[in-house]
C-alpha cells in the first residue's frame, strides 16, 4: 500500500509513533517488524534522565497507558551518532523536543539546536510541544507561543533547505486537550508558516470514566483504547478547519484495521501507533495492514489514497 505524503514515498501508510525509539538505537527492526515509517525521539539538545522510576503504569484492565517518562534522553550527540550508523529501508522521522532545565522563553533555541543537529539525517522532523511531562511545554500551543516559535524554526528551515539542498517536511504534533478556539489558533499558524503535516495527537491529560485500573490515578499522560475516541474526534475537527490542505498524520488507540480506518476517514493521510503493541505484541502490525489490504481489494481501487477519498466522500 505504497502512499505518498510530504512528497515522501513510504512503502505503507502505518508509522511507530515517537517514544519508542527515543534514542535511534532500534529502527531497523521495527522497519523489518512492517512498519512504513519510525518516528525517533523525542530527543533533547543534551542528554537527561527523564522523571524517576516509576514512571510507566500498564492500565491492563483498560488496555492502556499512562506515563511520564519525561523525555529521557541521550542527548543530540549520541542520537545523531547512532542514526549515522544505522541505516533504515523506511523513512524516518524525528521528534524534537527542549530539555527540562531549558526556561520556557527560552525553547526555541533548544528546537532551533535540534533541527539543526537532525536535519540532514531526518526525512521529516516533528516538534513536539504537546508531552504533558515537562512542565509547561504545552503552553506552547498557544498563539503567542506557537507563532514566534514557528516563525524562527520556518527561518533556520529555509536556511537550512537551501544550505543542503534538499527540503525535509516540518511538522507539528499537537495534544488531544485543545477546545475549538485553541485548535482553530493552531490551524491559522500550521497555514500561515506552511507546516508540512500536524501529527495529532499526543497522549491525553484528560481520564475518561470508563477507566477501571487502579493505576488510573497516576499522573501522566494516558495513551492507548481509552484515548482513540478523544484522537479521531480531535482530527475530524482539524480535518475540517485545515481544508484538507495539509496532511495529517493519525495517532491514538489504533490497534486494528478498523481503528486504523477510523482515523483515515476522519481526515488522516497516515497513523502511527505505539501502546497496541505493547499489548498486543508486533503481530498488529501485520493485521492491520492487511486488515487495510482486504478493504482496498473489496473497493476494488487499485491505490490506498484512492480508496480513503472514495471512502470520505461517500462518508461525509
Ligand atoms: C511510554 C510512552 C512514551 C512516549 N514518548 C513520546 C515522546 O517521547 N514523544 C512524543 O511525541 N510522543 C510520545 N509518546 C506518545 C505517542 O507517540 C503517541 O502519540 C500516543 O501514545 C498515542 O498513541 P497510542 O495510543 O497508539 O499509544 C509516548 C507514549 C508512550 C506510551
Amino acid at each position: 500500500m505504497p502512499v505518498t505524503v510530504m512528497g515522501i514515498d513510504f512503502p505503507n501508510p502505518l508509522g511507530l509513533a515517537a517514544g519508542f525509539d527515543k534514542h535511534a538505537t532500534a529502527f531497523p527492526a521495527f522497519a523489518a517488524m512492517g512498519f512504513g515509517c519510525i518516528e525517533l525521539g523525542t530527543v533533547t539538545p543534551k542528554p537527561q534522565p527523564g522523571n524517576p522510576r516509576p514512571r510507566l503504569f500498564r492500565l491492563t484492565e483498560d488496555e492502556a497507558i499512562i506515563n511520564r517518562m519525561g523525555f529521557n534522553s541521550v542527548g543530540l550527540e549520541q542520537f545523531t551518532a547512532n542514526i549515522t550508523t544505522t541505516s533504515s529501508t523506511v523513512p524516518v522521522g524525528v521528534n524534537l523536543g527542549k530539555n527540562f532545565d531549558t526556561p520556557l522563553d527560552e525553547a526555541v533555541v533548544d528546537y532551533l539546536t535540534g533541527l539543526n543537529a537532525v536535519y540532514r539525517f531526518a526525512d521529516y522532523i516533528a516538534i513536539n510541544v504537546s508531552s504533558p511531562n515537562t512542565p509547561g511545554l504545552r503552553e506552547l500551543q498557544s498563539r503567542q507561543s506557537l507563532d514566534s516559535l514557528l516563525s524562527q524554526l520556518k527561518r533556520r528551515h529555509k536556511e537550512l533547505s537551501e544550505q543542503h539542498g534538499t527540503y525535509v517536511p516540518l511538522t507539528l504534533k499537537i495534544a488531544p486537550d485543545l477546545n475549538d478556539g485553541e485548535l482553530e489558533q493552531i490551524v491559522d499558524l500550521v497555514m500561515r508558516y506552511h507546516i508540512d503535516a500536524v501529527i495529532a495527537t499526543n497522549t491525553t491529560l484528560q481520564r475518561p470514566q470508563s477507566l477501571r485500573s487502579p493505576m488510573a490515578a497516576e499522573s501522566g499522560g494516558l495513551s492507548g483504547q481509552p484515548l482513540k475516541s478523544l484522537s479521531t474526534a480531535l482530527i475530524a475537527r482539524l480535518f475540517r478547519h485545515l481544508n484538507g490542505e495539509v496532511p495529517i498524520i493519525g495517532v491514538g488507540g489504533i490497534a486494528s484495521a478498523d481503528d486504523a480506518w477510523e482515523k483515515l476517514i476522519a481526515g488522516a493521510d497516515l497513523i502511527q501507533l505505539y501502546t497496541s503493541i505493547i499489548f498486543r505484541g508486533p503481530a498488529v502490525i501485520g493485521e492491520i495492514l492487511l486488515g487495510l489490504e482486504r478493504r482496498l481489494h473489496q473497493m476494488q481501487v487499485s491505490s490506498f489514497t484512492e480508496a480513503v477519498q472514495r471512502a470520505r466522500g461517500t462518508s461525509l
